[in-house]
């Protein structure tokens, strides 16, 4: 991820945060499409409890962007908090495709291929630090 991608992030979130409760139906309807059987995962919670506990969780990333090093534990408690879902590593990619898709209906027509790229690296790094506490056995 690079200081510009990153500057990017920051300055545009607070749009990302105002519009995620309005758009996140679209993550969960794009993840359920991807991988139907996900659906089953997330019976016990309602979509406005699941916006507003994963904007805050990445409200919390963005805001530490440029000191990687400080999230990472709160990243690894978060994956550990994940463990007994049931979730498989490729979930971690249809649920990339589905932020991606709700992005790209936030931004609307302000949506551009630096705004992609620089959401798929901060996707990126979470989901690394993710998986490998999940599933990478040390
Ligand atoms: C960027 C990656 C992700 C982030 C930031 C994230 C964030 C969160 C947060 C903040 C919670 C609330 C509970 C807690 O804090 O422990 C949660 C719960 C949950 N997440 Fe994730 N998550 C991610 C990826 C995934 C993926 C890939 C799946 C599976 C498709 C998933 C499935 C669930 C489920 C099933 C719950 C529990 C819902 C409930 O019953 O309350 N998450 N997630």
């Amino acid at each position: 991820m690079t200081a510009e991608q990153s500057e990017i992030i920051k300055q545009s979130f607070p749009k990302v945060l105002a519009r995620t409760f309005g758009n996140v139906r679209l993550l969960y309807e794009k993840l359920f499409e991807l991988a139907p059987e996900t659906k089953e995962l997330f019976k016990n919670t309602s979509m406005e409890r699941q916006s507003q506990m994963l904007v805050a969780a990445i409200g919390k990333l963005v805001r530490s962007i440029d000191n990687w090093e400080n999230v990472k534990p709160d990243l690894e408690a978060l994956a550990k908090r994940h463990a007994g879902y049931g979730l498989k590593p490729e979930h971690f990619v249809s649920f990339g495709i589905a932020f991606l898709h709700m992005l790209r209906s936030i931004y609307e027509n302000e949506w551009n291929s630096s705004l992609e790229e620089a959401w798929k690296a901060v996707y990126q790094r979470i989901s690394e630090v993710m998986i490998s506490t999940l599933f990478v056995k040390s």
